[in-house]
């Protein structure tokens, strides 16, 4: 009985699991509890890999939770993870939320804290926009994206946390986009739109294994934090909705993005940090971050974009094994005059991508400004951009790269490219201003101001040959088991 104790917080929950009611009763995390198995009853073991596992598990039921698709649980939620907070010092505490439709408006994380959707388990965001709170625009911002003042908080939430992994076993977060799209559309929202997961001045952070549709806006937004693992995950928004950008890693350090598909209205990875004067001034970087094996389609946007709002510098970004297919263009910079900021240091190995506009594309004028205060003297520095291996077809412009008058995007190295072009191509592949590099082994010929360097130098652009510290980090694999 001891164990059963310790797995169930109040005896109500005792009582129930002795008479074995049919509904799920409880999670059982822990061996002490499996030993416990006394009565009879089915049970499912199931398993995921983590940061770490966790010593204590809950079903969101135990919190008056009801996944009806009707009944509200914001409350329920936000229940749950303050009673689960209280087992942080004894390695955390895992919510399950199991299969239905659990309607909910935004609730905040905590520290060594686990959300686990099952498969058939569905977040539904609340549409009442008038109970979505709303917080304070980024620091390195000073204003909403969409609309200056503040911003309505992400579905889910958390700051100033460590050691929290949001996964399951592919269930889904339904942000219910179509009201918010609408509004925003005809302006008549007050303030910015929400994100689905917004994870801001944290460390060790997991999102994993989810399929996360139809936000209102961006999908996943690790801020000011670092070390955080991006696996599994699922995006779909129609292409044509406002800002549904897939992940956006922005002032964030020792990332790591991988085996993700992503369709959606924008840029399938966007890396940021921060907007014009404000951005300059909280000079929070976007460094060391890997983006691996990703699949995008966004007509209108890039597979990853660097940018716009890049002001605190974006450096030692490393692309691999990117496909794309019906892009507007593979990976794409992005900045203006009064951004400062730099970015440098950026790699790219091995894109596949079919039915593109622009392969290449670098913007110099992208505009788009916080405000009128920028300092028209706060020149990005573009430089060290090293792009290979690359194979495209049916493409309408090569590349199309234009950097700053007097402001030069220098280092770009293009190497090892084919590039098929559509029967309906512009006239020229190749538009080039304001930028300076070197390319071998390039077809359609590039511009002049990219010369060739011979068959020879095939192999010359830089991808990093030691990884990063974030590569090293293993997953655990935990189990749990649930009782029905
Ligand atoms: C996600 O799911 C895949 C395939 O089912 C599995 O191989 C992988 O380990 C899972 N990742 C995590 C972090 O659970
Ligand atoms: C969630 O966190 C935000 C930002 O810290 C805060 O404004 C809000 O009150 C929190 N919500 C709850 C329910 O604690
Ligand atoms: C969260 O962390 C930031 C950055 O370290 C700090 O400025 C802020 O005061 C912290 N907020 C809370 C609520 O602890
Ligand atoms: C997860 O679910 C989405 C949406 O149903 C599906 O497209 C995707 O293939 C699933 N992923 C895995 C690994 O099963
Ligand atoms: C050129 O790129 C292809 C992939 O597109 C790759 O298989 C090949 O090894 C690359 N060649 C060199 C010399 O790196």
């Amino acid at each position: 009985m001891d164990s059963l104790w310790k797995c169930f917080p109040n005896p109500l929950q005792v009582v129930k699991f002795l008479v074995l009611v049919s509904a799920v009763v409880c999670v059982i995390g822990r061996v002490e509890c499996r030993k416990s198995r006394i009565l009879e009853g089915s049970s499912d073991v199931f398993e995921y890999s983590a940061i770490s596992c966790r010593g204590h598990s809950a079903s969101i039921e135990e919190f008056g939770g009801v996944g009806d698709g009707r009944t509200l649980n914001t409350k329920a939620f936000q229940e749950a993870v303050n009673q689960l907070s209280q087992y942080a010092s004894e390695g955390g505490a895992q919510l399950y939320v199991p299969a239905g439709k659990w309607l909910t408006g935004s609730f905040n994380l905590t520290s060594h804290f686990t959300l686990y959707l099952h498969k058939d388990a569905v977040l539904l965001a609340s549409q009442d926009i008038g109970s979505w709170p709303v917080v304070d625009p980024l620091p390195s911002y000073g204003h909403g994206r969409d609309a200056a003042g503040g911003r309505y908080i992400s579905l889910l939430f958390g700051t100033n946390l460590t050691d929290v992994v949001i996964t399951g076993d592919n269930g889904t977060i339904d942000g219910q986009g179509a009201l918010w799209w609408q509004q925003f559309h005809k302006k008549k929202l007050k303030f910015t739109r929400p994100y689905l997961i917004e994870i801001m001045h944290s460390d060790t952070v997991q999102i994993s294994n989810l399929t996360l549709v139809n936000s209102p806006s961006w999908n996943v937004h690790p801020v000011y934090s670092s070390n955080i693992i991006i696996q599994g995950i699922t995006i779909i928004a129609p292409i044509t909705s406002p800002n549904t950008d897939g992940i956006n890693p922005d002032s964030c350090t020792n990332t790591r993005i991988e085996d993700s598909y992503i369709v959606s209205g924008d840029d399938c990875i966007a890396v940021k940090s921060g907007w014009d004067e404000y951005g300059i001034s909280y000079g929070m970087p976007t460094k060391q971050l890997l983006i691996r094996r990703l699949t995008c389609i966004s007509p209108y946007s890039a597979a990853i974009a660097l940018g716009s709002e890049m002001s605190g510098g974006i450096q030692d970004v490393r692309a691999q094994d990117i496909v794309a297919i019906n892009t507007e263009s593979g990976v794409r910079i992005k900045t203006a005059v009064g951004r400062g900021g730099f970015v440098k240091d950026i790699y790219v190995k091995g894109m596949k991508l079919q039915t593109m506009k622009w392969v290449f594309w670098m913007t110099g004028n992208y505009g788009s400004h916080a405000d009128n205060h920028y300092d028209p003297h706060a020149l990005p520095a573009i430089q060290g951009i090293n792009y290979r291996d690359v194979v495209a077809d049916d493409v309408k412009m090569a590349a199309r790269l234009e950097g700053i008058s007097g402001d030069p995007f220098t280092g770009i190295c293009i190497a090892n490219v084919t590039i098929g072009m559509a029967q309906k191509a512009k006239k020229y592949p190749w538009t080039c201003a304001d930028v300076e590099g070197i390319a071998s082994g390039v077809v359609p010929t590039p511009c002049a101001s990219l010369p060739d360097q011979g068959p020879e130098k095939v192999g010359m652009c830089d991808f990093p040959q030691e990884n990063l510290e974030i590569e090293n980090v293993e997953l655990r694999s935990c189990s749990y088991q649930i009782r029905y």
